[in-house]
C-alpha cells in the first residue's frame, strides 16, 4: 500500500456526470491523505490523522492533489500536418472553405492512408508524453482519417496497440469516427458511404471502439444520416457521441440527446432547444475552447449551459487542422476567461464529467474510494493558479494508478 500525506485534496464526488450549479461544489480536504493499493486503487480519504498504515509514502507539502485530468476528445492518431492550411486561414480563408476545396481532413485522410501503423504509433508518443506532463491520465482518441474500412481499422488497431504500450501510464478510451468526412471516392454520395460505414465498417469494429462518434454538419453528415448510422452504431452496442452544432446550427445537440447520446461536443452554435434537451437527458455537454480560439470563432455558451442546468465537459480536440494544440493549461485559461466558467466548475469539467463523457465515470474523475488512484500534482496550494498562471503547467506531478508517471 501507499500514502499519499499533506495534501490538498481538492475533488467533485460522485460516479456520473454532475449536472448544473452543482459543478461548483468541489469537496476540499486540508491535510488530507489517501492510501492507494497495490494494484493503483483508491482505498482511503481523509484526513491524515486517520490515515492506514501504508509503506510508501508521498508528502506533497500542501500542495494541491487533483483527480488526474481526462481529455474526453482528441484526434491525437493522424498522418502528416497542416501548418500551410493554418496560415490560409489566418489570411481570411474559413475551415469549411479549405476543406469543401479538398484540403482540411481530407489532406489528413491521404497522409493517415499512406503511413504505416508503426510511423502513426511513434508520432502518438510524442503527444502521450505532454499529455502526461500535464496531468492527463485518461485521453479518448478518434479514428476519422482513414474513410475506408482498411485505414480506419488501421487507427483502430494503433489505438489498441497504444492501449497495451502504455497501460501504466494514461488510460485510452477508443472512438470509431469513420463519419469525420465524406471521402473523395463517395463525393456526392453520402447516403452510401454512410451505409458502408453501417454495414461494414461497424461490426467489424465492435471489438476496437467503445464509442462511435460522427461530425453532424451541414454539408457532411447531416441529421437524417447522423441518426441513421447513430440508432445502428447504439444498437451494436456502441456508446454514441456526436460532433454537434460545431458551424452552424443544425439540431445536433437535440438528436445526440433524443438517441441518448454520451455527449454532444463542440456545441458553438447550440441552440436553446438544444440546451433543454441537453439538461433534460444525461448527455453531456463537452465544450472544445482551444477549438474556437484558434478558429477565430465564439466559444461554447458554458456559462448559459451549465445555468441551464447541463452537465458541461471541457476536452482540446487536439487535432493537426482546427486546433493543433491539446494544452490543458490554456483550455482552462479560455473557459475561466472567456466562458465564464468558475475554477471549481473548469476542475469538474475536466475530470469526472470527462469520464462521464466517455462512460467511465464509475472508476475514474474523483479521488475516492474504489476510483483508480490517477492524480494531477500542482505545484501549488491553491486551484485558483489553474487559470492565474495563464495557460501555463500548473502540474508538479501526474500519478497514474498509483504510479507517478511524471
Ligand atoms: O473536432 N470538426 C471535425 N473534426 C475536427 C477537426 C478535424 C480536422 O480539422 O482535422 C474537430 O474540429
Ligand atoms: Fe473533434
Amino acid at each position: 500500500m501507499k500514502g499519499f500525506i499533506n495534501a490538498t485534496i481538492v475533488t467533485p464526488i460522485g460516479k456520473s456526470a454532475v449536472k448544473g450549479t452543482a459543478m461548483g461544489c468541489l469537496t476540499t480536504i486540508n491535510n488530507g491523505a489517501v492510501a492507494v493499493s497495490d494494484d493503483g486503487i483508491i482505498t482511503y480519504v481523509g484526513d491524515q490523522k486517520a490515515m492506514p498504515a501504508c509503506g510508501e509514502t508521498v508528502d506533497l507539502g500542501g500542495r494541491v492533489l487533483l483527480p488526474g485530468f481526462v481529455d474526453s476528445h482528441t484526434h491525437a492518431v493522424f498522418g502528416g500536418f497542416r501548418p500551410d492550411e493554418f496560415r490560409m486561414r489566418l489570411e481570411g480563408r474559413s475551415y469549411m472553405d479549405i476543406m469543401n476545396a479538398g484540403g482540411g481532413i481530407q489532406s489528413t485522410v491521404d497522409a493517415t492512408r499512406k503511413a504505416s501503423a508503426d510511423e502513426l504509433l511513434h508520432s502518438l508518443d510524442f503527444f502521450i508524453r505532454r499529455m502526461s506532463e500535464a496531468g492527463v491520465t485518461t485521453v479518448e482518441i478518434k479514428s476519422g482519417y482513414g474513410l475506408d474500412t482498411a485505414t480506419e481499422r488501421k487507427m483502430l488497431e494503433v489505438t489498441a496497440k497504444a492501449k497495451e504500450r502504455y497501460a501504466g501510464r494514461i488510460g485510452i478510451e477508443s472512438t470509431f469516427l469513420g463519419a469525420h468526412a465524406v471521402p473523395r471516392e463517395y463525393a456526392g454520395r453520402t447516403a452510401e458511404y454512410t451505409d458502408l460505414i453501417i454495414n461494414e465498417m461497424l461490426p467489424e469494429f465492435r471489438g476496437l471502439a467503445s464509442n462511435c462518434d460522427v461530425f453532424c454538419e451541414r454539408g457532411v453528415f447531416e441529421l437524417d444520416d447522423s441518426r441513421r448510422l447513430m440508432e445502428a452504431a447504439r444498437a451494436l452496442g456502441y456508446n454514441v457521441k456526436f460532433h454537434a452544432d460545431e458551424i452552424v446550427q443544425l439540431g445536433g445537440a437535440e438528436l445526440a440527446a433524443s438517441l441518448g447520446a454520451l455527449s454532444a461536443d463542440h456545441l458553438l452554435h447550440v441552440s436553446d432547444e438544444g440546451i433543454r434537451a441537453m439538461a433534460a437527458s444525461g448527455t453531456v455537454a463537452t465544450c472544445l475552447p482551444p477549438t474556437a480560439f484558434a478558429l477565430r470563432e465564439p466559444y461554447a455558451p458554458a456559462r448559459k449551459m451549465i445555468d441551464a442546468g447541463c452537465a458541461v465537459a471541457l476536452a482540446t480536440d487536439l487535432n493537426p487542422g482546427s486546433c493543433f494544440s491539446g494544452s490543458i493549461p490554456l483550455t482552462i485559461a479560455l473557459a475561466c476567461i472567456y466562458m465564464n466558467m468558475s475554477v471549481e466548475e473548469t476542475v469538474t469539467a475536466l475530470t469526472l464529467n470527462g469520464a462521464a463523457a466517455l462512460g467511465i465515470a464509475h472508476r475514474v474523475g474523483t479521488i475516492e474510494p474504489g476510483k483508480e488512484a490517477n492524480f494531477a500534482v500542482l505545484a501549488f496550494d491553491s486551484i485558483n493558479f489553474l487559470p492565474y498562471y495563464v495557460a501555463m503547467n500548473c502540474v508538479e506531478s501526474t500519478y497514474y494508478k498509483g504510479q507517478k508517471i511524471s
